[in-house]
C-alpha cells in the first residue's frame, strides 16, 4: 500500500538554529502516570507524534477523558471505568504497558495484553511482574495477557537485577498509592525516570532519589496538576549528528547539557565542535565540524552511560570518519537491524556479533531507496542521506513519525533539501 516517504537530497551543510520538542519517552510515562490522579492533569509542550496519539487512544479506551491539541494534553482520570488494555495497543507501542501499575493501583485490578518482541529484539517484562508481586499484587500470567489485582498494595524493598527504565517507572508509579515505604534499589536514574518522579511529586507523591535508590512513601490519593514536558535529549542528539555529518554549524536551542554529557563527550572525542552557550534563560548547544570526524568507539549503557537511542546516529556519523570504529550496544539484543539499509547508501559496516559492529569510514555515500526498520534506525538513514551524493527515498517512515515532530520541517529550516511526499 503506498504511503508517505521522506525524500532527501544530500550535500547541504546545515546552518541556523532549531528548537527541540518535548520528550517522547518521558511524556509517554507521564501520560500513564496521569492515571494515578483523581483530577485533571494538563501537560504542555507535548510532542505531536504518533506515539503520543497512540497513548491518547490507550487512555480513551479505559474510558478516561483525554484531549490533545496544540501540544497541550488534558487527561482527567477522576473515574477509570474500564481496566483492560487491548492487544492492538500494546502490540503497536510497548510504552502502553506502563498503564498497568497506575490502573491497578487506582482500580484494584487491571488486565493487559502481554507485549511481544519488538523491532529491537526480545523485550521481557519479568522485572515489571516481579516488582508488582513484591508490592503484594496478585498476578495471573495467562501467556497472552496478564490479570493483576490487589486487596491492598504494600511498600517494600525491591532490587532490580538491571536498572530498567520501564520497570523503575512502573514500580515507582504503583508504589505512590501503596501503603508504607517502597525502596527501589539499583533503580534507573535515566532523565525520563527523574522527570516522571518530578511529575508524580507535582501530583502529591512523596518520592526521594538518592544515587540509584528511589524511595517512595505511599499516599492515599493523588491530585491533578499542570506540568511542562522537558526537551527530548534524543531528538537533540539526533540533530547534533545531522549538524556534524553535513559538516555544518548549527545551534540547538535550550538543552539540558547534563542529560547529554556522555554523548557530547564522545562527539568531542570524534573531533566534533561542541560549544555550550548561555542564552540568559538556559543553554544552547552549538555543533560544528569542518573535516571528517575521527573514528571513535562507543559502548552503550544505562544513564549516565552512552544512550542506546543515540547509538544508530553515532554509528552513522562514524560511517564517514577517517578510520574504523567499534560500536557496542549492551542494552538490546537486536538493535542493529538498520545497518543492512545503511549499506544500501554505501556505509561500510560489519556485524561482529548480535551486539557489536565495526564501521569503516568512507567519504563516498550515495543516495538510494531504503526503508526504515525502527525509530532511531530511521533517523540514522536520514543522517546518512544528508551526507550522501544524490537523492535518497526513505520508505516505511511510520517508524520515524512515532518519535519526531515535524522532522522534515525542522531539517528544511536548517537548509536541508528534504520533504515528506506521497509514495507514487
Ligand atoms: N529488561 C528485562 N526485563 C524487564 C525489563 C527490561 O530483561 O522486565 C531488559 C530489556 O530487555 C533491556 C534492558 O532491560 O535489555 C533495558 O530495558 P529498559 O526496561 O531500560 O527499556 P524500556 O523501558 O523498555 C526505554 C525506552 C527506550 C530506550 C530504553 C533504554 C520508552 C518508551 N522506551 O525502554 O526507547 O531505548 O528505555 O534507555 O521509554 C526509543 O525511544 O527508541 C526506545 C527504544
Amino acid at each position: 500500500m503506498p504511503g508517505k516517504i521522506i525524500k532527501v537530497t544530500g550535500g547541504q551543510r546545515l546552518r541556523g538554529s532549531v528548537r527541540i520538542s518535548g520528550c517522547k519517552n518521558s511524556c509517554l510515562a507521564i501520560m500513564a502516570g496521569s492515571l494515578l490522579a483523581k483530577g485533571p492533569v494538563t501537560l504542555r509542550n507535548v510532542p505531536d507524534i504518533s506515539d503520543v496519539h497512540t497513548m491518547t487512544e490507550v487512555i480513551k479506551s479505559l474510558g478516561v477523558y483525554c484531549d490533545f491539541k496544540d501540544n497541550t494534553l488534558v487527561i482527567d482520570a477522576t473515574c477509570i471505568p474500564n481496566t483492560h488494555t487491548d492487544y492492538k495497543f500494546v502490540s503497536k507501542m510497548r510504552a502502553s504497558f506502563n498503564v498497568l501499575g497506575p490502573v491497578l493501583a487506582r482500580c484494584g485490578e487491571a488486565t493487559i495484553s502481554r507485549p511481544g518482541g519488538c523491532d529491537l529484539g526480545e523485550r521481557p517484562i519479568d522485572y515489571h511482574i516481579a516488582g508488582l508481586k513484591k508490592l503484594s499484587a496478585n498476578v495471573i500470567d495467562l501467556q497472552s495477557s496478564l490479570e493483576v489485582s490487589h486487596t491492598g498494595l504494600k511498600g517494600t524493598s525491591i532490587f532490580l537485577d538491571r536498572d530498567s527504565v520501564g520497570a523503575t517507572e512502573q514500580i515507582m508509579s504503583t508504589a505512590c498509592l501503596a501503603s508504607g515505604t517502597t525502596r527501589i534499589i539499583n533503580a534507573s536514574i535515566d532523565p525520563d525516570v527523574i522527570e516522571l518522579s518530578r511529575f508524580l511529586q507535582a501530583l502529591g507523591a512523596n518520592i526521594r532519589v538518592s544515587g540509584k535508590v528511589i524511595e517512595i512513601e505511599g499516599v492515599r490519593e493523588l491530585r491533578g496538576t499542570e506540568y511542562n514536558i522537558a526537551f527530548d535529549r534524543i531528538e537533540a542528539g539526533t540533530f547534533a549528528v545531522f549538524g556534524a555529518i553535513t559538516k555544518g554549524d548549527i545551534i540547538i536551542k535550550d538543552i539540558i547539557p547534563d542529560h547529554l554529557s556522555s554523548f557530547l563527550l564522545k562527539m568531542k572525542d570524534a573531533g566534533v565542535g561542541i560549544e555550550l552557550i548561555d542564552n540568559g534563560d538556559g543553554t544552547d548547544l552549538r555543533v560544528f565540524l569542518n573535516g571528517r570526524p575521527s573514528p571513535t568507539d562507543i559502548f552503550t549503557s544505562p544513564f549516565p552511560g552512552f544512550p542506546t537511542d543515540l547509538m544508530p546516529g553515532f554509528l552513522t556519523l562514524m560511517s564517514v570518519a577517517e578510520g574504523t570504529s567499534v560500536i557496542t550496544d549492551t542494552i538490546f539484543v537486536d538493535r542493529f537491524k538498520f545497518i543492512d539499509e545503511l549499506k544500501r547508501l554505501g556505509v561500510n559496516v560489519k556485524r561482529n556479533s548480535e551486539q557489536v559492529c565495526m564501521v569503516n569510514g568512507t567519504d563516498a555515500l550515495t543516495g538510494a531507496d531504503v526503508k526504515s526498520t525502527d525509530l532511531r534506525g530511521g533517523t540514522a538513514l536520514i543522517a546518512a542521506a544528508l551526507a550522501s551524493v544524490g537523492e535518497t527515498r526513505i520508505h516505511h517512515i511510520e517508524h520515524i513519525l512515532r518519535g519526531y515532530e515535524n522532522l522534515t520541517g525542522k531539517l528544511s529550516g536548517l537548509g536541508a533539501e528534504t520533504s515528506m511526499i506521497e509514495e507514487a
